[in-house]
C-alpha cells in the first residue's frame, strides 16, 4: 500500500465518524463497520501496511492508526447501543408504531460494489449526467457515423446551437478521459464509476430509457487481461457470494482494442439451469484493453502504458443477485416491489 501520513489518517478517522453519524439502522451499521473495521476495511487495511513503511514512520504511524482504531470501536459500539435503544423505543408497545425506510435495490447494489471495488484498491470518481458529445463520444473514438450518436440511441439537450448540442450520457464511459483529465491522474491509477445513464429506448422487460451502468479502469505500465480478469471475478463472486470463472469472448467496441464481452459461471447452478439456458454461463457486459486513441485523449503515452476497461449493466448485476425478470420494476415506485428488497 501507498504510504500514509498521519494527517490522512485523521481524515479517513473524521471521514468514518462523520459517516457514522449518519447511520439510521442495523444495515447501514454493517456496511459502515465493513467500511471502515471489516477484514479489508480501511483501519485494519492501514495497520497491514504499517509493517511495510520506513522504519522512521512505523512506529508513529503504528500508534496512531492503533488510536484510530481503538476510537472508531468505541465509536462504533455507541452508535449500536444508540440505535438499540432507538430500535425498542420504536418497537415498544407504548410508543406510536413508526415504519423505517430502507435503501433502493439499486442503491444497496452500488453500495456493494463501492465496498468491494475500493477493497481491491479502486478510487470512486462521478461525472455529470448532463455531458457534452466530446466526452461522450469523441473522446471514446466513436465518430459521427457511430449508430450510438444516432438521434434514435441519444437523448439530446438543446444547446442553442447544433454545436453546443448536450446529451444525456449514454454510458458511463464518458467518465474515463473526464476523470483522468479532472484528476491530473498519472499512471497507474485504478478508478470506478457507478451511476445513471440514459438511452432512448423502447421500454420493455429487459430495455430501459434509464439505467445504470458500472465503469472501471486501469491503467498501468503492466496491466493486462488477466488484472482484469482477476478483478471481475473478484467483483463478482464476493457480488454474488459465490466462486465464479470468467471467460472473454472477442467482441467490438470503438474504445478498445482488442475488445471483448465477459461471461460468468452461473451463479445459480454447476451444470446448466434456465437462467443460464443450459450452459452454464452468463453474459455480463462488454470490456477491452484501452484503445491507444483513448489513451491519448486522457494525456496518457500510449506507447509505455496499458489498461483495461469495462462497462456492465447494474440493473443485470441486481436482477441476477436478487433474481428479478422485469428492469421496469426498479423504476415504476411500486411499494409491493420495493418493500421486498
Ligand atoms: N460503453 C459500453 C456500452 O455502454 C460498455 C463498455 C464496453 C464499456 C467496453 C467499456 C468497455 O469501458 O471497455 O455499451
Amino acid at each position: 500500500m501507498t504510504a500514509l501520513t498521519v494527517d490522512q489518517l485523521a481524515q479517513i478517522k473524521s471521514d468514518a465518524l462523520a459517516s457514522l453519524e449518519k447511520v439510521a439502522d442495523a444495515a447501514g451499521l454493517e456496511e459502515w463497520r465493513v467500511e471502515y473495521m471489516g477484514r479489508k476495511g480501511a483501519i485494519p487495511q492501514l495497520l497491514r501496511g504499517v509493517k511495510d513503511l520506513p522504519e522512521t514512520e512505523r512506529a508513529t504511524m503504528g500508534s496512531a492508526a492503533n488510536a484510530a482504531r481503538s476510537e472508531l470501536n468505541d465509536a462504533y459500539d455507541q452508535a449500536a447501543k444508540l440505535l438499540g435503544e432507538v430500535t425498542q423505543r420504536m418497537t415498544s408497545t407504548k410508543g406510536q408504531e413508526m415504519s423505517v425506510g430502507h435503501l433502493h435495490a439499486i442503491t444497496e447494489t452500488i453500495r456493494s460494489i463501492e465496498t468491494i471495488m475500493t477493497g481491491i484498491g479502486f478510487t470512486m470518481v462521478e461525472g455529470p449526467l448532463l455531458e457534452d458529445t466530446q466526452h461522450d463520444f469523441d473522446n471514446l473514438n466513436i465518430g459521427p457515423e457511430h449508430p450510438a450518436r444516432a438521434e434514435s440511441d441519444t437523448f439530446y439537450v438543446d444547446g442553442g446551437s447544433p454545436d453546443n448540442r448536450r446529451v444525456l450520457r449514454t454510458s458511463t464511459s464518458s467518465v474515463q478521459v473526464r476523470a483522468v483529465q479532472e484528476l491530473k491522474a498519472k499512471p497507474p491509477f485504478k478508478i470506478f464509476s457507478p451511476g445513471r445513464t440514459f438511452r432512448n429506448e423502447k421500454v420493455d422487460a429487459r430495455h430501459h430509457h434509464t439505467f445504470h451502468q458500472l465503469e472501471l479502469l486501469s491503467v498501468g505500465e503492466d496491466v493486462t487481461i488477466a488484472d482484469f480478469k482477476g478483478v471481475i471475478e473478484t467483483l463478482f463472486s464476493e457480488l454474488f457470494g459465490k466462486d465464479v470463472k470468467a471467460r472473454l469472448r472477442p467482441h467490438y467496441f470503438p474504445f478498445t482494442e482488442p475488445s471483448f464481452e465477459a461471461d460468468l459461471t452461473c451463479i445459480f447452478c454447476d451444470d446448466g439451469c434456465r437462467v443460464c439456458k443450459g450452459t452454464g454461463w452468463i453474459e455480463i457486459g462488454g470490456a477491452g484493453m484501452v484503445h491507444p486513441l483513448v489513451l491519448e485523449k486522457m494525456n496518457v503515452d500510449s506507447q509505455r502504458y496499458q489498461g483495461f476497461a469495462l462497462g456492465y449493466g447494474i440493473e443485470r448485476m441486481a436482477m441476477l443477485k436478487y433474481g428479478i425478470n422485469d428492469v421496469r420494476v426498479f423504476l415504476d415506485n411500486d411499494l409491493r416491489f420495493l418493500r421486498q428488497f
